[in-house]
Parts: C-alpha cells; sequence; structure tokens
C-alpha cells in the first residue's frame, strides 16, 4: 500500500494552537509532546494548524505580531519534532475555506448557543483592555468548529479547556447534518491530553500573561537560572524542615521531566529533609535541559533559515487547502453554491447537449475521496440536476422537482405518468466482476440503476420491468431477505444485468455462473420509458 492510500484509510485528528509566541514548557507538556506522540504512533492522519485568524478575534486593534508570533510557534513545533513528512502542519489564513465555513455556519447558528460558551462570558470579564464586545469573538468557538469540521476530523486533542467549544462544534455538525439531511460531518471526540500540571516559576500557573515561563526552545543556561530561583511553594524556609513535593511548582517539573528514579531519589530526599532545595532544583533543571537541548539546537539551526519553514508553511497550507475544498464542494453543493450552472440551466430550457458530456465525472475526482454515502450523495444530485432529462420529472413530494434518491427511505419516485420508478446508486465497493446493487423485493414499473467506471464515467440504465420480471420474480423466491441482489457486468463492450447467485456470499460471486443474463446495452441512458 503506498503511504497516500493508507493515510486516506486512518482517522483523521486536528488541533490548532493560537500564535502567541515562542511556546514554554507548559505548552509543550499540555499540548504538542501529545501531538508528537500522535503523529509518531502513524494511527492517524493528523492536521496541525497555527489559528492566526483566532489570534485576530482577541487581538484585532495590534495584529502587527501575527505573523512573527506564527512563525515563532512553528519553528518550536519543528524543533519539537512536528515533522511536515508525517503531518499536515498549516496556517489557518492560508486556507481560505475556513473562513467560508465559518461564515455559513454562522448562518444556522443560534445566538444563544454561542453566548452560553463558559469561556465566551468568562473571557467577556476577565480579559481587560481591550473590547471584546464583538462579533468575532462572540463566533471565536464558531471558527474553531469550522477549523474542525472542514477536515472531517474525528479526534481533537485539546486540554480540558477546550472541551466546551469541541462540544459546540458537535451540536453544529448535528444541526447541519439533520437540516440538509445529509451526513456531511462527522461529530468529533475530543482526545484529552493526559497533561501533568505544570506551574510557573511564581508558584501560579505557567501562563505568558503572569510572565512566570520557562521557554521550551530558551537556552539551557537561563531555563537554569529560572529554575534555580523558582518557588518552593513557601516550603522549606529552613533546609532543615522536611517538604512536601507534591506542593512544590520544582516537583511539578520532576514529575513532568524527570525520569522515576530521579523522582523517587528527590521526593524522599524533599520529605526527609536529607536534599537540600538547590540540589532538587539542579536535578531539575539537569532533567529539563535533557529534553530541551535538541529542540533548542534544532531551534537554533531552522532560524537561520526561516525562509524555508515559511515556504513549508505556505505548500503545507496549500496541501491543506485541498482537503478542505473536498468538503467546501460538499457543503455549497448543499447550500446551492456550487460553482456550476447545475440545474438552473432547465429553467432556461436548455438542453443537455449544450454542455460537455454530462456523463463525464472526471473534472469531479476529488468525490472519489470522500467517505461512499458522501460520493454517492453528490453523484445522485449530480446525475438529477444534469443526466436526468430536463422533460422528466420525477417527484417524491408534489413540489420537489429534483429528486434526491433517500435510499433509507426506499419509497418509489413517481413520474407525470403515475409510473412508479426505482433509482438507485450502486452501493457496494465495485465488485471484481461488476457493479452490485441491492435493491428492496417490491415491483417497480422501471429501475434506473447508477454506477460508474475507471474512467469517471456515470453509467445510468433506465430499465423497463418487462427486461426484468421472469428473473426478478425467481429472485424474489430464492431471496431470504427482503433485498434482491442485482449485478451489472461489462463484457466484450457489452453491458448485462444478472441476478446474482443468492445462496452464496455476492462478494465472491462468479457472474459467469449467474442465470440468463440480460442484455441492458442499449438501455444506457434510454430515459424514454419514463414518460
Ligand atoms: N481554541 C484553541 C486554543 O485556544 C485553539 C484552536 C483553534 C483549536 N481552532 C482549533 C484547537 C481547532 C483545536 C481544534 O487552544
Amino acid at each position: 500500500m503506498s503511504d497516500q492510500t493508507q493515510a486516506k484509510s486512518l482517522p483523521r485528528v486536528l488541533s490548532g494552537m493560537r500564535p502567541t509566541g515562542k511556546l514554554h514548557l507548559g505548552n509543550y507538556m499540555g499540548a504538542l509532546a501529545n501531538w508528537v506522540k500522535l503523529q509518531d504512533s502513524n494511527q492517524y492522519e493528523c492536521y496541525f494548524f497555527i489559528a492566526d485568524l483566532h489570534a485576530l478575534t482577541t487581538d484585532y486593534a495590534d495584529p502587527s505580531r501575527i505573523k512573527l508570533n506564527t512563525l515563532d510557534v512553528a519553528l518550536d513545533w519543528l524543533a519539537a519534532g512536528l515533522d511536515p513528512e508525517k503531518s499536515t502542519v498549516f496556517i489557518q489564513s492560508h486556507v481560505p475555506q475556513h473562513a467560508e465555513l465559518h461564515l455559513l455556519f454562522s448562518m444556522i447558528t443560534p445566538l444563544g448557543w454561542l453566548e452560553r460558551v463558559p469561556t465566551y462570558k468568562e473571557q467577556l470579564e476577565n480579559i481587560k483592555g481591550k473590547d471584546l464586545t464583538t462579533y468575532g469573538f462572540l463566533g471565536y468557538p464558531l471558527l474553531q468548529a469550522a477549523d474542525i469540521l472542514l477536515y472531517q476530523a474525528q479526534f481533537v486533542p485539546v486540554g480540558q479547556d477546550q472541551i466546551a467549544h469541541v462540544e459546540l462544534t458537535r451540536e453544529v455538525a448535528r444541526r447541519f447534518n439533520s437540516m440538509y439531511k445529509t451526513p456531511v460531518f462527522p461529530e468529533p471526540d475530543v482526545l484529552l491530553t493526559p497533561s501533568p500540571k505544570l506551574t510557573g516559576t511564581d508558584g501560579r500557573k505557567m501562563s505568558k500573561s503572569y510572565g512566570n515561563t520557562i521557554g521550551l526552545s530558551e537556552s539551557p543556561q537561563i531555563a537554569g537560572k529560572k529554575i534555580l530561583e523558582m518557588s518552593t511553594g513557601g516550603q522549606r524556609i529552613r533546609q532543615d524542615d522536611p517538604g512536601d513535593p507534591d506542593l512544590c511548582p520544582v516537583g511539578d517539573l520532576h514529575k513532568a521531566f524527570s525520569t522515576s528514579e530521579i523522582q523517587a531519589e528527590t521526593q524522599h530526599g524533599c520529605r526527609t529533609a536529607t536534599l537540600r532545595c538547590e540540589f532538587c532544583k539542579l536535578k531539575a533543571a539537569n532533567s529539563v535541559r535533557d529534553v530541551t537541548w535538541p529542540i533548542y539546537l534544532k531551534r537554533q539551526e531552522l532560524e537561520s533559515r526561516i525562509d524555508d519553514t515559511w515556504e513549508m508553511l505556505r505548500a503545507q497550507s496549500a496541501k491543506a487547502a485541498e482537503r478542505a475544498e473536498q468538503t467546501m464542494q460538499s457543503v455549497r453543493s448543499i447550500l446551492d453554491l456550487s460553482r456550476d450552472l447545475g440545474a438552473v440551466r432547465r429553467y432556461f430550457g436548455l438542453a443537455d447537449g449544450d454542455r460537455r458530456d454530462p456523463r463525464d465525472l472526471s473534472t469531479n475526482k476529488n468525490w472519489w475521496n470522500l467517505p461512499s454515502d458522501q460520493q454517492e450523495k453528490l453523484i445522485q444530485e449530480y446525475w438529477s440536476k444534469n443526466v436526468l432529462p430536463r422533460d422528466i420529472h420525477l417527484t417524491r413530494e408534489a413540489n420537489r422537482v429534483f429528486p434526491t434518491i433517500r435510499r433509507e427511505l426506499e419509497e418509489p419516485f413517481i413520474t407525470t405518468k403515475k409510473k412508479r420508478v426505482l433509482a438507485t446508486i450502486q452501493t457496494a465497493v465495485r465488485e471484481p466482476g461488476g457493479w452490485h446493487f441491492r435493491i428492496p423485493s417490491k415491483t417497480y414499473e422501471v429501475w434506473v440503476l447508477l454506477c460508474w467506471d475507471e474512467k469517471y464515467r456515470l453509467n445510468d440504465f433506465v430499465i423497463p420491468q418487462k427486461f426484468y420480471a421472469q428473473q426478478f420474480a425467481q429472485a424474489k423466491k430464492a431471496s431470504k431477505d427482503s433485498d434482491i441482489h442485482v449485478l451489472i457486468w461489462k463484457l466484450n463492450g457489452r453491458w448485462n444485468l444478472s441476478f446474482a447467485p443468492l445462496q452464496r456470499q455476492v462478494g465472491n460471486a462468479n457472474v459467469s455462473d449467474a442465470v440468463d443474463p440480460i442484455d441492458i446495452t442499449e438501455l444506457l441512458g434510454k430515459y424514454d420509458s419514463l414518460q
């Protein structure tokens, strides 16, 4: 299997970070280290991006450092082991589909959903000195939903604070899918990062806004000095007093960075007051250095040629945009925003002959990368808009001019002359010997069977009952379940239809031993039996 086909079958993971500049040890332990693990497990198709548009939701008044911070984050990611050969590493704003999907989601998202997200009110109250009573800030989690759903990601590795955002994402996915009766968006799950809490040098949570951080790619000398001056949580003022490493910021560093031996040794030394704090800190600094030294070196090297990193981000963003565009084509088509004229042509009385061969789907090759239900939905829609002759109206409900096939309903279409028509699309993976259809064992006046071949050509067989009635009756008798299995197969340029031998797995069916094939070559695209 090539890398690419393999990647397709893997579940997708997506996460992002706002560009707040160089990362600190808390960011590393809380997210990045875990991302690198996910990437290196080779179990996921990974997308990691820098959420520069999200940065603008709070920093719109001074955007002067967005690009610098974006690059700073990217350099730290690469230095820490994110690998563009294995993951797609990109910049959110370079993939304009994020903004497009966000806009479209804004149409269907009730205001109350956004007002109720807990981080909204919290930040509105806590972030001082910025006017956050803006539309963009309210929409922050909706932009995040667009980020995730654009790639139809199944897993989102984030910390506790992001759970509410992923929950909103699930709600938006559900609403879109049910509103338009198409399962475009899977509901993603949080992959909660198992992160040891990291305390900053002053004993508060490590955070840029407190100025108490230790940088991930900081030089070991500077990091070491900070650690030696670090708070011990007010403990062991006299070194003869024992301490509790669970209450000590240095203890947290050991838990995150030290080997279990060093952890055991320092914890014992602390509790028995046999190890002085400065030695304990020295050991913590060494443990941190063991992890960050290669990251520091790698970053130094990357900084000497930042153009390469920028070029990489641009190329990776273009690659992400290709995947994003697949989703957007489904979304635009559902919202009647697709780029082709499609069904509108028939309002102007234009015949099919005016356009290029309507059965040629080769310009829609990207449909073949989608999950089969979505792919079928697009092809069905395409068929009813572009292939079905415009003077034939198949209806289900009185006012529905353009039908879509809803397999689960198994409800026939009705023609103007009140004929009952089954229109169905090949559901299984293409069998080695032909295309396999499951057909409800009910009676219809006409079947329309759709399938496509290797050349992306749509084949539409319009088969009146008299062509298959006899074999159908036989198959119905033999059928144990309520479906009839039908194969279409091509041999020496002729198309044949046969009823699959039902006693056997259709996947193994050998078409040559099916009885009485019916030659349906001349029924290709012949819609007169519907009139
Ligand atoms: N809101 C996230 C944070 O502050 C960043 C983010 C933006 C994100 N879009 C995302 C995370 C999509 C995961 C998935 O950390």
